[in-house]
């Protein structure tokens, strides 16, 4: 029997990515997304081991919908890769929109934190499971116009590591992946809304790819039961870290 694999965001990106490698890799994926025609393009070139799932995370009816759907055709989910998500804008916090901030809570942090609550109870009934996370340098590092993004990726981290404490004695495993700059998805066009503008983001730089990050997902999801990756911060090379800044008077 192969093990069911719910994989958020998989329309684009990281997710379609972290798709095709599971199935790869004997999963069955139920790939979630808003966007039903993207993943029946995915499914044609997947085949059988892989559903589409219409599901938008901002909308808790949806959810629920999904995986009810889900436990119609499914004993359980053994893998949970919560992916969709995104960053909007790079203005300066005080100059930010109210609405992308609220977007951007109601996707990476309420959405997730719903299906979390969703799948967890079963995967400990079960005695078995694992919760991968995406979760995002801006968790950790901040940069200007990080703001909300950065401070909604470290609710993933922290989030992540509390489940670690409450899942002690239990077989469930939790990981955080943390990327850095990552090209050949729509992250930046969703967040600059201009396609010259995120093309500029990569310009220059040997950026990590989507499937470097789902290499990452099978080998955290494949380690024996006994190893739990908690968070797996990766970069490319071309990136490293800017320092503090000091401003001083003319
Ligand atoms: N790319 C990077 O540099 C980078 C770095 C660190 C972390 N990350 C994180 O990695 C994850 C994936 O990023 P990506 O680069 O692959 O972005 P992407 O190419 O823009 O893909 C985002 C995916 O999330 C889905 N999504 C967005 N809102 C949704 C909603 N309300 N309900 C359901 N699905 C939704 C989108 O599908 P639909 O539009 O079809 O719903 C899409 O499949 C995100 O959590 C992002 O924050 C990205």
């Amino acid at each position: 029997m192969s093990k069911i694999a719910l994989v958020t965001g998989a329309s684009a990106g990281f997710g379609a990515a972290i798709a095709r490698r599971l199935v790869a890799e004997g999963f069955t994926v139920v790939g979630a997304a808003r966007r039903l025609e993207r993943l029946q393009a995915l499914q044609a070139t997947l085949g059988a081991a892989f559903h589409p799932l219409v599901m938008d995370v901002t909308d808790a009816a949806s959810i629920d919908a999904g995986l009810a759907q889900i436990k119609r055709q499914f004993a359980g989910i053994d893998l949970l890769v919560n992916n969709a998500g995104l960053a909007l804008g790079v203005a300066p916090a005080q100059q930010a929109s109210l609405d992308d901030w609220e977007r951007m809570i109601a996707t990476n942090v309420l959405g997730l934190t719903r299906l979390v609550h969703a799948v967890l109870p079963g995967m400990v009934e079960r005695n078995q499971g694992h919760i991968v996370n995406l979760g995002s340098v801006a968790g950790s590092h901040p940069y200007p116009g990080g703001n909300v993004y950065g401070a909604t990726k470290a609710f993933v981290r922290q989030l992540s590591l509390n489940l670690r404490a409450d899942l002690f004695g239990t077989q469930v495993r939790v990981t955080n992946i943390e990327p850095g700059l990552c090209g050949g998805t729509e992250f930046s066009l969703v967040r600059l809304k201009d396609a010259d503008r995120a093309a500029a983001v990569y310009e220059g730089a040997d950026a990590l790819t989507a499937d470097d990050i789902a290499d990452t997902v099978a080998w955290v999801a494949t380690r024996p039961g006994r190893v739990n990756i908690n968070t797996l911060e990766v970069m490319p090379v071309c990136q490293s870290f800017a320092g503090m800044k000091v401003h001083r008077d003319a």
